[in-house]
């Protein structure tokens, strides 16, 4: 799902993590820039030390795992694998570690050295069963952040507060691991965040109302697969995301407010919650809205006629408390079927029977 802006994204994080966006960082210090000039750049001396002690650390505290076979202590750092350094100060500024199956004996907990690589960027971790326990507080010295990966792994725990302290992160994705706990309201202070997923973790508790507040443009925000609970605050009413995931969780009363005209809404998905509000009174973003899932809800009202306006590439509204004519032209019938309606109180006619 959503993955045409997920390509989008990362082709930003690339762009903002090649060696020319380092014109706006501060020097690294005065020996680097003394020594860089006169010094060929060969691999044997492209590492540095501090560095390299730390990603040893790291091999070692992973249980040495074959995937990290090509950190080795008589090579130069920066030509290892799973990592990037910076082309000018040699400073390690990426790491990405993702499993695929051969390699069986990648075990532990993330590293609580990690947070001694002071000029990372962009932290990975995906696809990894056997790591475990929780995200360690080290991480909130990386203060260069502008990307954190835990995706697909069996790291468990709270979703940190003090990453709201990691101003320059980007891009915060935890899919697919065993987070647990609320959200943490913190997450609104990050001032450049341009996408959150948090989605298919274990995580309970309401929506942080401080999410009404985020600095404008507000992220992405994905939140699905979890145990979410409650009313959305009515702050979220002020959300101006182009991309909402609230599917798969136990939310409660209304979710009109996320919507309105003048939204840069896009995508929206809420479905398979107990939400229960008015259909007939949403106002939609028309030029902006391509992706409209509500379906497994109490909804109830009628279907909007501007409906038929937008340009659809994702509709159900199938299994909630829907009633009246299905507003007739557009994308409604031409590329939804019954399916998309099913299940409602008393909605009629085309693609459904006719109304009596
Ligand atoms: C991951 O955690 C889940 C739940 O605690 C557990 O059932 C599963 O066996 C774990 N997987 C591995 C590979 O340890
Ligand atoms: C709508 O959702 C229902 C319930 O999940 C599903 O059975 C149906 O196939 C979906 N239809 C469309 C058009 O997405």
């Amino acid at each position: 799902m959503f993955t045409g802006a997920t390509v989008a994204l990362s082709l930003i994080s690339l762009l903002l993590l090649s060696p020319l966006g380092f014109g706006f960082s501060p020097p690294q210090s005065s020996e680097s820039l003394s020594v860089i000039p006169i010094t060929p750049t060969t691999p044997s001396n492209k590492c540095n030390k501090q560095d390299k002690q730390v990603l040893l650390q790291i091999k070692k505290a992973l249980n040495n795992p074959y995937l990290l076979s090509s950190w080795d202590p008589k090579t130069a750092c920066c030509e290892w694998n799973n990592l990037m350094c910076d082309e000018i100060t040699d400073r390690v500024i990426s790491i990405s570690i993702r499993d695929s199956p051969e390699y069986t004996n990648f075990k532990g907990n993330i590293p609580a050295a990690v947070g001694d690589l002071p000029y990372l960027e962009s932290l990975s971790f995906d696809n990894l069963p056997y790591l475990t326990g929780p995200i360690p507080p080290t991480i909130a010295k990386l203060k260069n952040l502008k990307q954190i990966f835990i995706e697909k792994t069996n790291v468990s725990g709270p979703v940190p507060p003090f990453l709201g302290q990691l101003k320059n992160l980007l891009l915060l994705h935890f899919s697919g691991n065993y987070l647990s706990g609320s959200i943490p309201s913190e997450l609104s202070q990050l001032p450049k965040l341009q996408s959150l997923k948090l989605d298919g973790n274990k995580l309970t508790g309401t929506l942080p109302a401080s999410f009404g507040y985020f600095k404008n443009p507000a992220p992405f925000i994905i939140l699905s697969r979890n145990q979410l609970s409650g009313n959305i605050p009515t702050s979220w009413g002020q959300i101006d995301s182009e991309q909402i995931d609230l599917s798969r969780n136990k939310l409660v009363g209304d979710a009109s407010f996320l919507f309105g005209s003048k939204k840069r809404l896009q995508r929206i998905d809420i479905s398979r919650n107990l939400l229960s509000f008015d259909f007939s009174k949403v106002e939609f973003p028309i030029k902006s809205l391509v992706w409209l899932d509500i379906n497994h809800n109490n909804i109830y009202g009628k279907l909007p006629v501007a409906l038929t306006k937008l340009d659809l590439q994702r509709f159900n509204v199938s299994y909630n408390k829907l009633c009246g004519q299905i507003p007739q032209g557009g994308r409604l019938q031409s590329e939804y079927d019954k399916y998309a309606y099913l299940h409602n109180k008393c909605l009629c006619g085309a693609p459904l029977p006719k109304c009596k």
